[in-house]
């Protein structure tokens, strides 16, 4: 496929950090209160298709379960309890709910980097209400560019290296860990193109291909030690976050109450559905790569 080049990546760019900065209502109101409040896709035991005719309530906390499922198998996979990292760089952290698992988790001290100044108060709240606001360091950083002044063991990225230019990110993300280190990553990848303007436009992604990750990262002296395809376990978490959509659809309608704007709803809903049929179908798919440097 020809996406965009990957030095086109809107990463850093005024248009991801408005997007981001603007989430917080919506994905407190979706995935919080937390305090590991995640905004990724989330795991479903494979074959698995839940009822959807349920409470709201239930669709929402299924939803959470699932977002949880995807760090455990993360940390599964790659080998986290075996050889747990002592200081670890969370790439593109969001409202801090990764950095605050993988506290808890390893006891790990965790940079947590963020490109949206106003989420560093939320991550160091929820890291407080976490009890791991000792371990957990939120930063202002554009992640193609990071200057962190220790070396890290691990460097962890959900759904995020899909924002930033890979070249760029790449050495940034090796500049900062020690030798034999290691950086792991849970992303989405393009395969048929014609999609490209749809979810890239949505998301303000530059969606690459494993092997352009894969080149990138070797330019910097990773080797790909791991590649593991989720697409077919995330593809529940659409439908399921459809229905919660539709049911706050209809909640709204019969309440006159709009927490969420009525447009943002349809929008999601529209959206949701294409991401499904694209999953589905095999034009995109999701993955969790581990890279390891030398020595
Ligand atoms: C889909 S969210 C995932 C957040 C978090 N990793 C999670 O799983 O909950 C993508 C994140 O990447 C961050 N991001 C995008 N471009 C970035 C950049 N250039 N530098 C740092 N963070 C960036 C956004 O602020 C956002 O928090």
């Amino acid at each position: 496929m020809s996406s965009r080049s990957v030095a086109d990546g809107a990463a850093g760019s005024s248009e991801v950090i408005d997007y981001y900065a603007n989430k917080l209502p919506d994905v407190m109101r979706k995935y919080g209160p937390g305090p590991r409040v995640h905004f990724h896709l989330g795991l479903f035991p494979p074959g698995e298709r839940p009822n959807t005719s349920v409470p709201r309530e239930t669709l929402r906390k299924r939803l959470i379960e699932a977002q949880e499922n995807m760090l455990d198998f993360a940390a599964e996979t790659w080998g986290v309890s075996a050889n747990p990292p002592q200081r670890i760089l969370d790439v593109g952290c969001g409202f801090g709910g990764g950095a605050i698992y993988w506290a808890q988790r390893c006891g790990a001290a965790v940079t947590a980097v963020t490109n949206v100044p106003g989420h560093v108060p939320v991550v160091r709240e929820l890291a407080t209400a976490a009890n791991v606001s000792h371990l957990v360091s939120p930063v202002v950083m554009d992640a193609n560019e990071l200057a962190v002044p220790v070396r890290h063991d691990a460097a962890v990225a959900f759904e995020s290296v899909c924002h930033l230019d890979r070249r760029r990110a790449f050495a940034a993300v090796a500049a900062a860990l020690r030798p034999g280190g290691w950086f792991a990553l849970e992303d989405h990848f393009l395969l048929r193109d014609e999609w490209a303007g749809m979810i890239n436009g949505y998301y303000r992604t530059n969606l690459g291909t494993v092997r352009e990750y894969r080149e990138s990262a070797e330019a910097c002296g990773f080797t790909l030690e791991r590649d593991t395809d989720i697409t077919d376990r995330v593809l529940e978490f659409w439908v399921q976050s459809m229905a919660w959509t539709a049911s706050e659809l209809d909640h709204a309608y019969a309440s006159k109450e709009w927490p969420l704007p009525e447009k943002r709803l349809i929008d999601s809903l529209i959206a949701h559905g294409r991401f499904f049929r694209a999953w589905r179908d095999r034009a995109a798919e999701t993955r969790m790569l581990l890279f390891r440097l030398p020595g």
